[in-house]
């Protein structure tokens, strides 16, 4: 008998495709060029991270991404629609800061845009997500009485509750001590292995940046554009060990003189 079996690498169409987005910000001191011709493929289930100086326009590719504004050109397509408005249901968001109503306890936060949408509370995921965030026993406490770490891993909750497919995720954990963004990085990548989802994680951090990714992209100082894309091949699970280890150290140098390279480039551009 001749089995015959199909190819297996088969080309999964992108999750989120950017195609040259650029924006110029209108602002009055005179137009602001945030990012220039801007593409990539993100695909489906892959943690990727994007990277560059602060500044270099990274928060305005996520706010394209999400639909929260509109670029100057270029367009960006979930699952092959084009995106011109927010998705909430399918694009999750999780800033800087954890963005927690002040006079809300932790479940009232979580619970607060099914609340705004209309949607019934998911209580049995929201206590299983609590669980597996360490927030047992936390969620009548208030965010005044929360460390920010705990407050970030609230924010996670109530982003994740509403399970997205996609989670846009803008220096999470930017704010934290070098210990709870190790420990917040292991708990990221813990969730993410148990789920299907994308994230797209933006960072400055060189480090943290390879830690997560199965990719990083790294872009140039403003207008941002795209430097070099980086494959990740530290098996899975990763450990912290791993950051000591003379290959990940070679790779934050060789990281850092492509963001440094993309300094002289843009400037000889201009
Ligand atoms: N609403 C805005 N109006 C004018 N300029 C802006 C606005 N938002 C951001 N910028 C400018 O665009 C550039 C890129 O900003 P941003 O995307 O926040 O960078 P990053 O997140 O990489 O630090 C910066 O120079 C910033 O000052
Ligand atoms: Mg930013």
């Amino acid at each position: 008998m001749v089995l015959i079996t199909a190819p297996r690498t088969v080309q999964t169409p992108a999750k989120l495709r950017i195609n040259g987005a650029t924006k110029i910000y209108e602002s009055k001191s005179g137009p602001v060029h945030a990012l220039e011709d801007f593409s990539l493929d993100v695909r489906e289930g892959e943690l990727i991270c994007i990277l560059g100086p602060s500044g270099c326009g990274k928060t305005t590719l996520l706010w394209a991404l999400s639909g929260l504004h509109a670029l100057t050109r270029g367009e960006v397509a979930l699952d092959g629609r084009p995106v011109t408005g927010p998705r909430p249901n399918e694009l999750g968001m999780i800033f800087q800061d954890a963005n927690l109503l002040p006079w809300r306890n932790l479940r009232q936060n979580i619970h607060f845009p099914f609340e705004i949408k209309r949607r019934p509370v998911p209580r049995q995921r929201i206590t299983a997500l609590l669980h597996e965030t360490g927030l047992t026993g936390f969620d009548g406490s208030y965010p005044r009485e929360l460390s920010g770490g705990m407050q970030q891993r609230a924010s996670i909750v109530r982003a994740l509750a509403q399970e997205p497919s996609v989670l846009l995720m803008d220096e999470p954990f930017g704010a934290l001590d070098a210990f709870t963004r190790d420990e917040m990085n292991l708990l990221l990548l813990r969730l993410w292995s148990e789920s299907a989802q994308t994230i797209v994680f933006v960072t400055h951090n060189i480090s943290e940046a390879i830690f997560l990714g199965d990719r990083v992209v790294v872009m140039t100082p403003r207008p941002g554009r795209l430097a070099r894309i980086y494959d990740i091949d530290l098996p899975r699970p990763r450990t912290i060990d791993m950051m000591f280890e003379p290959s990940f150290i070679e790779l934050i140098q060789d990281i850092k003189r492509t963001v440094e390279a993309g300094g002289r480039h843009s400037v000889e551009v201009e």
